[in-house]
């Protein structure tokens, strides 16, 4: 069902630091930052050759990372984010398996403007999973 990896997504407490050791000390390609306020987000993106490093920091007052940060003040990683084909199927085939989508268990729009879910982290080993549909093709870059 999963296919790529498309991102790991590392929740930080200063997304400005956090974007300048990944450009000036890791050497990487980093994205402009991104306001996703219906997630609650701010986010950044590092590009690596086979996948890319998500960072994110809360935005608003009621953020889904804020409790994560109380939680690990000095960050750490939040979630795995793996490509699906077809998100449909695959929520239908996950629930029938007793996997838990999380919220309505609808699809949202995610940071890349495809349909993303998230799965609850007791069914995967303590750790958030995160589905994004890309069809055929392979994700565009966000820069
Ligand atoms: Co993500």
């Amino acid at each position: 069902m999963i296919g790529r990896l498309n991102h790991v997504a590392i929740a930080v407490p200063d997304l400005a630091a956090a974007a300048a050791r990944y450009r000036d000390m890791l050497g990487a390609v980093v994205s402009q930052k991104m306001d996703l306020a219906e997630h609650g987000v701010s986010v950044v993106f590092v590009d690596l050759e086979n996948t890319r490093i998500e960072l994110m920091t809360p935005l608003g007052s009621n953020s889904p990372v804020a409790g994560f940060l109380a939680r690990n003040p000095g960050g750490g990683t939040h979630h795995l984010c793996f490509e699906v084909k077809d998100m449909d199927a695959a929520i239908e085939e996950l629930t029938q398996k007793g996997a838990r989508v999380l919220g309505d268990g609808k699809p949202r729009i995610g940071a890349h403007g495809k349909p993303v879910i998230f799965l609850h982290p007791k069914d995967f080993d303590g750790v958030l999973i995160e589905l994004e549909e890309t069809g055929e093709m392979a994700t565009p870059l966000s820069s």
